[in-house]
């Protein structure tokens, strides 16, 4: 079978005044593989997501989702094209239940991926004890079933890639577990995950190449073992986690 990248970007960049959120960002995914983003505060990792998925532009540089180029597709248009992004903040609406939550995405549900899609989204609502007929408000929801139901919104809609900007933030270590076992089934399937995550025992658990970001640049890609022992990555990051 021949490879197919499902993301690739070629020399992105991206200022906001004087800051620079992504300095020739040239960054590859290839289909069914499992990659975590880390990087310190202000490294550009959600800038780069909310590029990838239409949220923002460009300043120069293109985008490519197997092979087609998006750099200027809309959002709305991308997740047609079957990306799916959680946010850094929780993006459910607290004020609808939990099933008035799942049914919003399934306007843009990718019905290509009906079968695969329908199995992992009921994968992981049982997986994270959601039930998709429930009527309490998100707002009722724990901490970790919120960040879980968002997981499942973005499911709903078949994507063919998932981007979650920290999945886990906020969770304790066993729900953090919990929320990896899931995604690497899910990624298992054959769906392409993309993970920003400061957790590193969460990258070493699900990780098989991991990129490091360092203001607004690729600073260092590979293995969690090969980045774990990187001098340079401790000196930025891993030495103040
Ligand atoms: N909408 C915006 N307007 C102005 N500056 C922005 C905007 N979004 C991001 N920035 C700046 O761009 C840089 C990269 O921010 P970004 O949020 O992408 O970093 P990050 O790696 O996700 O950080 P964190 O780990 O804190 O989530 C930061 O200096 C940030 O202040
Ligand atoms: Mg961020």
């Amino acid at each position: 079978m021949e490879l197919t990248a499902v993301i690739e970007t070629r020399s992105l960049n991206k200022r906001f005044g004087g800051v620079v959120a992504a300095d020739n960002v040239n960054f590859k995914v290839m289909h069914g593989e499992f990659r975590c983003m880390i990087g310190p505060n202000g490294a550009g990792k959600s800038t780069l997501f909310a590029m990838l998925c239409g949220i923002q532009s460009a300043d120069s540089g293109q985008i490519f989702f197997f092979g087609q180029d998006v750099t200027r597709t809309q959002a709305f248009q991308r997740v047609r094209l079957g990306v799916g992004l959680t946010f850094q903040t929780n993006r459910a609406f607290h004020q609808l239940s939990v099933r008035e939550n799942l049914t919003i995405p399934q306007a843009s549900a990718k019905l290509e991926n009906k079968e695969a899609g329908q199995a992992r989204l009921e994968f992981a609502l049982d997986a994270f004890g959601l039930d998709p007929n429930d009527e309490t408000k998100a707002a009722e929801l724990s901490h970790n079933q919120l960040q879980w139901l968002e997981i499942a919104m973005v499911l709903v809609g078949y994507p063919n890639l998932i981007l979650l900007d920290e999945p886990t933030a906020g969770m304790a270590a066993e729900e953090t577990q919990q929320t990896a076992k899931v995604l690497k089934h899910l990624n298992s399937t054959g769906l392409t995950t993309v993970v920003v995550e400061h957790d590193m025992a969460f990258v070493k658990d699900v990780a098989q190449v991991v990129t490091v970001l360092h203001q607004g640049r690729i600073f260092a890609e590979g293995t969690v073992t090969k980045i774990t022992a990187h001098e340079d990555v401790r000196k930025i990051y891993l030495g103040r986690a």
